[in-house]
């Protein structure tokens, strides 16, 4: 179904409506993160299957969102099920809390997949990876601050959320953006301590880098940004051989792109990148 406007949308999401509303009352903004709302209200899904949701008033969509990503298989796909299935039949639970063989096993194939990878660190959402990473440079370089792009997102919170949509009003010189705090209630330090670059501009943030790079612990960016304006290849290699001159971490962001483009696209960037070691 398109739904072209708000009234044809209204007309045949009545059940979603109401549960929104109910929603409302015991959940902010009747949503679990801002991204899933939109007006006049979000669409309550009922079931998945393949390429296809379905919401609680009965209406079936194409799935082009596919949980941002994460569901790149589809919905309910059969070896999917069947592998978790096995799994907690053999384990007879579903969670441990201790190490499992299992967690070698798929870091030994993370790490065969991207040659930049070396070790794996678990983490249960994308917000703490790049939290562990820029504080793993900091620790490592004993230097204070990050370096982030325009427009890159990183997580929801203070340090990162930073010139991610920002004002253009507000974000000043293209070849020399400022920062600008995306939410109210930021601290002004990590709007004064973080240093905006502008994406697939290597001269200017070469310059920029150059200027600060006593102070910078950590440059992070998504190489593809919002998991569609890719880097280009000399950027990235400017950006790799300037930030090893420099002694400053540079730090991959794939939560939206890592395996979802193809599960050896991203060798080429990968094959620039030491996380750990600058
Ligand atoms: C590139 C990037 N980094 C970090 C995050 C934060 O991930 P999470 O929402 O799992 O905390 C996201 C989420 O969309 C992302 O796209």
């Amino acid at each position: 179904m398109i739904l072209q406007n708000n009234s044809l949308l209204s007309e045949k999401t009545n059940k979603s409506a109401e549960l929104f509303e109910k929603a409302c009352e015991v959940i902010p903004g009747g949503v679990t993160a801002h991204i899933k709302y939109f007006p006049p209200h979000p669409l309550m899904m009922e079931k998945g299957k393949g390429s296809k949701l379905y919401d609680v008033d009965g209406n079936e969509y194409i799935d082009y969102l596919l949980c941002y990503g994460a569901l790149i298989l589809g919905h309910g796909h059969q070896q999917v099920f069947d592998a978790v299935t096995k799994q907690m039949m053999e384990s007879g639970t579903t969670i441990f809390g201790t190490p499992h063989k299992m967690e070698t096993t798929m870091a030994e194939k993370l790490v065969e997949l991207y040659p930049g990878i070396e070790m794996v660190r678990y983490t249960n959402s994308g917000l703490e990876a790049t939290l562990l990473a820029i504080r793993t440079a900091v620790a490592y370089t004993g230097k204070p601050k990050l370096a982030k792009f325009e427009g890159h997102y990183h997580g929801g919170y203070d340090q990162v959320l930073v010139s991610v949509n920002p004002d253009m009003d507000q974000a000043g010189n293209a070849t020399a953006p400022k920062a600008v705090g995306e939410s109210r209630g930021m601290p002004d330090y990590y709007i004064e301590n973080t240093i905006i670059l502008p994406f697939n501009d290597l001269e200017s943030t070469e310059k920029i880098l150059r200027a600060h790079a006593h102070e910078l612990a950590g440059v992070i960016l998504e190489p593809i940004q919002g998991g569609f304006i890719p880097a280009e290849q000399e950027f990235m290699e400017g950006l790799r051989r300037i930030t090893e001159e420099l002694n400053i971490v540079l730090i991959f962001d794939e939560v939206k792109t890592g395996f979802r483009i193809s599960i050896g696209e991203l060798k080429k960037y990968m094959a620039l990148n030491r996380i750990l070691l600058p």
